[in-house]
């Protein structure tokens, strides 16, 4: 078929996927091995079966047990390479890599430990995978404000390994504005900030991470069809939205790929994206979420140069690279 073919060959840029989020379960029992901990399931195979949610929480509680694997700065190079080979195959030319430091500083290990080994790996994709690739750290918004900060600090010897900060975890009863001042510091300090907002949470959470946060780019963002002066906020201001419809899927935002809003999205000339989130556990990476979403909802060229170009305007990448890359 014609539209499968071409979406899986255009260039596109991925802006919304963590990385831990990558961790495929052979390579989770990898690292299992050669760290010597101990895994809850018997099989890879097992791991897969597991991978059945009702909602975010169920989600994160899994997600968290995988990444119990990761100790060492390899081990976060080597899951990043996986990441990066799988995206180039994709036709990904630029990726926007998430992490969040405290789910690693929590299980002992350093920032330093994190970001080295994940930086490694930008720096390598070009010569290896023929791409570019920068770091977002997110704040773990289940955790405090005053942990927040304490993160933010950890990462400041760091200095431009990591381009952004973003808000993840939890969303529903942990608002936009619990991280108001720390947004506000990473801000003064060059970092450029976005945020999960409107995926389980309400529209109000994506008014006060524009207004509150000031944050350029909204993650997910799909409630944001329940609120029409929101819907032409994002419009006019042309602030991109990072969907990822296969995580909506597994994650009940939706309950069939065929009630999706992205359509609906662009035909509100809203700046939206397809990206996969968390790709090991929701069935796909970026060709899978483009293919499956167009299939559903009967999409085709048109929208799918619209969200290839998207995907570039909404990235961070400098404006010399982005000639390179359009
Ligand atoms: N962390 C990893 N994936 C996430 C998602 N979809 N929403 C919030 N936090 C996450
Ligand atoms: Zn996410």
């Amino acid at each position: 078929e014609r539209m499968p073919a071409l979406l899986r060959a255009m260039p596109k840029a991925e802006l919304h996927m963590h990385i831990e989020g990558s961790l495929e379960p052979e390579q989770m029992f990898a690292f299992a091995q050669r760290n010597r901990v101990p895994l809850a399931w018997p099989s890879a195979q097992a791991v897969r079966e597991a991978y059945v949610f009702d909602n975010l929480q169920s989600f994160l509680d899994i997600y968290h047990a995988g990444t119990l694997v990761l100790k060492t700065e390899q081990d976060f190079y080597d899951m990043a390479c996986a990441y990066l080979q799988r995206a180039q195959a994709d036709n990904v030319t630029h990726a926007e890599l998430f992490f969040d430091t405290q789910t690693h500083t929590g299980h002992g290990l350093s920032a330093e430990t994190v970001v080295n080994g994940l930086h490694r790996a930008c720096m390598d994709a070009p010569a290896q995978f023929g791409m570019t690739a920068s770091l977002i750290l997110c704040f773990l918004r289940h955790l405090s404000e005053a942990e927040a900060f304490e993160c933010l600090e950890q990462v400041l010897p760091l200095g431009d390994k990591i381009v952004g900060i973003g808000l993840a975890s939890s969303e529903v009863g942990h608002p936009p504005e619990k991280f108001a001042r720390v947004f506000a510091r990473a801000g003064q300090l060059g970092y450029r900030l976005v945020a999960h907002a409107g995926e389980e949470g309400p529209a109000a959470y994506i008014w006060s991470a524009l207004d509150v946060l000031k944050v350029e780019r909204i993650d997910h963002g799909v409630q944001a069809m329940t609120d029409a002066a929101l819907m032409q906020r994002l419009a006019q201001d042309r602030i991109p939205l990072t969907v990822c419809p296969l995580s909506n899927l597994k994650l009940r935002v939706y309950p069939s790929l065929t009630q999706h809003s992205i359509g609906r999205m662009l035909e509100a000339g809203m700046v939206a994206t397809i990206n996969s989130d968390d790709p090991a556990y929701f069935g796909g990476y970026m060709n899978e979420n483009f293919t499956q979403t167009f299939a559903a909802l009967q999409l085709g060229s048109q929208q799918a140069y619209q969200l290839a170009r998207n995907s570039f305007e909404a990235s961070f990448i400098g404006a010399a690279e982005r000639a390179l890359q359009m």
